[in-house]
C-alpha cells in the first residue's frame, strides 16, 4: 500500500485503515511428560503405538550413543520404526551453528521430510541442538526429549527452550518450541558420574528456592539417599522438579516475566562461566550464582539470615561451591554480567530469593550491591 499523503497522526490513520487481529488459538496441551523408574524400557512400546512420526531422527552424542542410542536403535529397528542416528559431540562447544547445519544437511540428505519425527537422546546440549533444529526444519517437525542427565531430566529437556551459542555469548540464537513429548527416566541416572550428578543437583536446589519450600525440606532430610541415587527418592526428586518447572512454564511459556524465575543463580551463573572460558562446569557456576545472589538478597533486605544460611548450608552439603575462587576478577565477572542477554538496557537483572520457595526478580541492581556481595564470597 503506497500512501500519497502521509498521515499526520497515527491515531486518525488508524481510523482510515482496516485492522485485522489473527488470533492464534493456543494449543491445549503443549507437552506430555512422562515421568517413572524404568520407563525407558516402554519408549519403543509407546513409540510404536503413537508414532511421532512416518520415521525418526535420534540426535545423540559420541557417549550417550554408545551407552544407550545404539540399543534404542536397535529395538527401534526390531519394532518396524524406521530410524537414523545422529550423532554429535558431546559437550558445550556443540552448541553452535556448524552443529546445527551439518544436522539439517543430514536430514535432508537422509529424506527426512515434514512427516519425519526427532528424538533427543541426552544431556542439555543434545536437546537443545535437537529441539533447535526440530522447530526449524521444514518450518517445524515434532520432536521428543529423552534427557539422560540429571540437569536435563529437572530442567533443560522441559520447557521448549532451545539456545545455540554464538562466540558472542551463550543462547544467543534460540527459539522456543515444545517437544511433544518428555520421557524422564531416573535409572538412568545410575550411570552418570559424580560430577555430573552434582551438576544437575544445582539446578535441583535454585528449583526448590525458588519454588518449593517441600523440596528443599526433602534435599535437606533424605541428603544421604540422594548421594547414594537410591530409585525411590531420585524418582521423588526428579518429579517435584518437573512439576515445578511445568507450572513455572504454563504460567509464562514465552520468558517474559515470571519464568525468569527459574534464572536464579544463572546471572552470576553464566558470567562465571564466559569468564572461566565454560571451563567451569554450568552446575558448579550456578552454585556459585546461588551463594552470591542468596548473599545480596539478604544484603537487600529481601531474605532473613536464617533462610540465607540454610540455602547456603544445603549447597555445601551437596558439595556444591559457594565460594568465588581466589584469583578470579569480580570487576570482569560484574563486566560480563551487563552484557549478557539477560540484561536489559544494560542493566543487571537479579534473581532474589525471599523466602525458601519464593523469589523475586529484581531488575536493575545497583552494581555496588553486587560488588559487595561479591566481597562476601571471595575464598
Ligand atoms: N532453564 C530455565 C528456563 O527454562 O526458563
Amino acid at each position: 500500500m503506497i500512501f500519497v499523503n502521509s498521515p499526520d497522526s497515527w491515531g486518525r490513520m488508524l481510523n482510515r485503515m482496516e485492522k485485522i487481529d489473527l488470533i492464534l488459538k493456543r494449543e491445549e496441551k503443549l507437552s506430555e511428560i512422562f515421568i517413572g523408574f524404568g520407563l525407558i524400557q516402554f519408549l519403543v512400546d509407546d513409540l510404536k503405538e503413537r508414532p511421532l512420526g512416518n520415521r525418526l531422527g535420534i540426535i545423540t552424542d559420541t557417549r550417550v550413543e554408545n551407552l544407550v542410542g545404539y540399543r534404542l536403535h536397535q529395538q527401534l529397528t526390531r519394532a518396524g520404526i524406521r530410524a537414523d542416528v545422529i550423532v554429535i559431540k558431546p559437550g558445550e562447544a556443540s552448541k553452535r551453528w556448524e552443529t546445527v547445519s551439518r544436522v539439517f544437511g543430514e536430514l535432508f540428505e537422509k529424506g527426512f521430510d515434514r512427516k519425519s519425527g526427532l528424538i533427543a537422546l541426552g544431556g542439555g546440549v543434545v536437546g537443545d541442538v535437537t529441539g533447535f533444529v526440530a522447530s526449524l526444519y521444514m518450518r517445524s517437525i515434532p520432536c521428543a526429549q529423552v534427557p539422560t542427565t540429571l540437569l536435563a531430566q529437572v530442567d533443560s529437556s522441559l520447557g521448549g527452550k532451545n539456545g545455540i551459542d554464538l562466540s558472542h555469548g551463550k543462547n544467543l540464537l534460540g527459539t522456543i518450541y515444545q517437544p511433544r513429548r518428555v520421557y524422564v527416566d531416573p535409572s538412568i541416572l545410575e550411570s552418570l558420574s559424580e560430577d555430573e550428578f552434582r551438576n544437575g543437583l544445582a539446578e535441583v536446589v535454585k528449583s526448590a528456592v525458588v519454588r518449593s519450600r517441600e523440596l528443599f525440606q526433602l534435599l535437606e532430610d533424605c541428603h544421604d539417599a540422594i548421594s547414594e541415587r537410591q530409585p525411590k527418592v531420585l524418582e521423588e526428586m526428579v518429579s517435584r522438579c518437573c512439576r515445578i518447572k511445568s507450572h513455572v512454564v504454563m504460567a509464562d511459556e514465552n520468558d517474559t516475566g515470571f519464568r525468569r524465575i527459574l534464572n536464579f543463580g544463572h546471572t552470576v551463573g553464566h558470567a562465571v562461566e564466559a569468564y572461566t572460558n565454560y571451563r567451569v562446569p554450568h552446575g558448579v557456576a550456578v552454585s556459585i550464582g546461588m551463594a552470591v545472589e542468596t548473599i545480596l538478597s539478604t544484603r537487600m533486605g529481601a531474605l532473613s539470615h536464617e533462610d540465607n544460611k540454610r540455602i547456603i548450608n544445603l549447597l555445601r552439603r551437596y558439595d556444591l561451591p559457594t565460594r568465588i575462587p581466589r584469583g578470579y576478577d569480580t570487576e570482569k565477572i560484574l563486566g560480563l554480567m551487563v552484557s549478557d542477554k539477560k540484561a536489559e538496557d544494560g542493566r543487571i537483572a537479579i534473581v532474589l530469593p525471599t523466602t525458601i520457595g519464593d523469589a523475586v526478580v529484581r531488575k536493575a541492581v545497583p552494581d555496588e550491591s553486587i560488588r559487595e556481595a561479591f566481597r562476601e564470597v571471595q575464598a
